[in-house]
C-alpha cells in the first residue's frame, strides 16, 4: 500500500479536473486574446472558471480575481507593491506579518527590508495564531499593509481573520491574507470578512500545479509584477494558461461544494489517526482540534527526530512531511514549532500528516500500524545512539544515519 499524507504540500489532481482541462490542450488551444474563433472559443470556459472562483469564495461582482502562476506570485505581487506605492508618494513604509508565514511571504518581507521597509513579524501564541488585538497594537500611521495567513500550512491553525479584518478596517490599513491552506479546507466567505487581497493556489485543492489567483477588492494599491501584453486588464501580463485556469475553476467548485460534509469525513479520519498516535508515550499534537484545518496534524514524538521519522515512514511507502530540514551541515529546527514555544529538542521532532478527501480508512489503519512501529524502532536506535554520542553533534549524525 502507498499512503500519501502530505496534502498540505500538494494534492492529487482530481480526475474530473483533468478531464475538464484536456480539450484546452488539444482542441481549443487558441490564445484568448486572438480575435479569430480559435481564440474566442475559449472565452466561455474562462468566464465559467472565473465564476466558479467567485462563487466558491462568495466574492462580490465588484471585486476582481486575477489568475497568476501560483500563490508565491500572488504573495510577491501584493507585498512588492508596497515599494512602488512608496515611490508613488505614499509615506507608508511599515508592513505587519507573522513569524509563521510561508517562505513566499517571509522571503519577500526580507527583500522589502533590504529596500528600507520596516517589517514587524508578530509572534504567535501557543495555539499558533496571532490575535487581533496584537495586530492592532502594532499598527501605526506608517503601516502600509497587514499580511496574515488564513490557516497555517504547518500546524493547520486557523487565524482569526474576521477579527483582524475588522481591526484593519477600523485603522484603515490594507489587509492581505494568504488563504492557500484555508480554501477547500474551511469555508471562506469574502462577503463576511473584510480583506483586500487573498492569495490562493489550485494545487492545494486538487487542481493543477502552476496556477493560482489573487482576489482583489480594490486594485489601486497594486503595481503589476509582470508587464507585457496587457492581459487581464493590464494587471498581469502573459498569455492566459487556459487549461490550468479551467482546471482551477473546476477544482475550487469541487472543493467547496458540500465542504462541511467532506471535511467532517476527513476530520473523523484525522482524529482517529491522531488519537492512535497520541496513545504513544511522550507525543504531543500542536494546536487544539477545533481551531485547526480538519486535515492536518503536526505531531512531536519526544526522542524521535522528525527527519528520521520521515525516512522511516517513506520506507513503508507513507509520504509525510517535516518542517525541519536535514541540511548538509546542520539540522534546522521546525521554526513554526519554535515560534509557538516548543523547546529546541521538541522542535526537531515535528512530523506533519495532512489528509485529503481521497484518504481512505484502510490507509489510516495502515498508517497507524506503521507509525507506531517506526516510533518504536527509532526510539530504540536513538537511545543506543545517544549513549555513543553524548555531544550536541549527535543530532546531525543521527540524521545522516537514517538517511542512508
Ligand atoms: C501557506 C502557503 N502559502 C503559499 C504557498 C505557495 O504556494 P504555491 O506553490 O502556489 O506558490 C504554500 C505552498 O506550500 C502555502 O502552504
Amino acid at each position: 500500500m502507498q499512503v500519501y499524507l502530505d496534502n498540505n504540500a500538494t494534492t492529487m489532481t482530481d480526475p474530473r479536473v483533468v478531464e475538464e482541462m484536456i480539450p484546452f490542450f488539444s482542441e481549443m488551444y487558441g490564445n484568448p486574446n486572438s480575435l479569430h474563433k480559435f481564440g474566442t472559443s475559449t472565452h466561455p470556459a474562462l468566464k465559467k472558471a472565473i465564476n466558479q472562483v467567485y462563487d466558491a469564495l462568495n466574492a462580490s461582482d465588484d471585486d476582481d480575481i486575477v489568475f497568476t502562476s501560483c500563490a508565491t506570485e500572488s504573495n510577491n505581487w501584493v507585498l512588492k507593491s508596497v515599494v512602488s506605492d512608496l515611490m508613488n508618494g505614499s509615506r507608508k513604509n511599515h508592513v505587519i506579518t507573522t513569524e509563521v508565514e510561508h517562505p513566499s511571504i517571509l522571503s519577500t518581507c526580507k527583500w522589502l527590508e533590504e529596500k528600507g521597509i520596516k517589517v514587524s513579524y508578530l509572534p504567535v501564541n501557543e495555539q499558533g495564531i496571532v490575535e487581533a488585538h496584537t495586530v492592532k497594537n502594532f499598527i501605526t500611521d506608517k503601516t502600509a499593509i497587514v499580511s496574515i495567513m488564513w490557516a497555517s500550512n504547518e500546524t493547520g491553525a486557523i487565524f482569526p481573520i474576521k477579527e483582524i479584518g475588522e481591526v484593519c478596517k477600523e485603522k484603515d490599513v490594507i489587509f492581505h491574507s494568504d488563504a492557500v491552506q484555508a480554501i477547500g479546507k474551511i469555508p471562506v466567505d469574502l462577503q463576511d470578512v473584510h480583506v483586500d487581497f487573498v492569495s490562493m493556489s489550485a494545487h492545494k485543492f486538487h487542481g493543477p500545479k502552476g496556477v493560482g489567483a489573487l482576489y482583489i477588492r480594490d486594485s489601486q494599491f497594486l503595481t503589476p509584477l509582470l508587464h507585457g501584453g496587457e492581459h487581464m486588464g493590464g494587471r498581469r501580463s502573459g498569455t492566459l494558461n487556459v487549461p490550468s485556469i479551467v482546471g482551477m475553476g473546476k477544482a475550487i467548485e469541487l472543493a467547496t461544494t458540500n465542504i462541511e460534509d467532506t471535511m467532517a469525513k476527513i476530520k473523523e479520519k484525522r482524529d482517529r489517526l491522531e488519537d492512535a498516535i497520541l496513545e504513544i508515550d511522550d507525543t504531543f499534537v500542536v494546536g487544539d482540534r477545533q481551531n485547526r484545518t480538519p486535515n492536518t496534524i503536526l505531531i512531536s514524538i519526544r526522542g524521535v527526530e522528525g527527519e528520521s521519522m520521515l525516512w522511516d515512514l517513506n520506507n513503508d511507502s507513507i509520504g509525510a512531511s517535516t518542517g525541519s530540514a536535514c541540511a548538509s551541515e546542520d539540522l534546522e529546527a521546525n521554526t513554526v514549532m519554535l515560534a509557538i514555544g516548543a523547546d529546541n529538542e521538541l522542535a526537531h521532532t515535528g512530523i506533519r500528516l495532512s489528509l485529503s478527501r481521497f484518504t481512505t480508512d484502510a490507509e489510516i489503519e495502515y498508517t497507524i500500524e506503521y507509525f507506531k512501529k517506526a516510533v518504536k524502532r527509532l526510539r530504540e536506535i536513538s537511545s543506543s545512539f545517544a549513549k555513543q554520542q553524548p555531544t550536541e553533534g549527535g543530532e546531525v549524525q543521527e540524521c545522516e544515519l537514517h538517511h542512508h
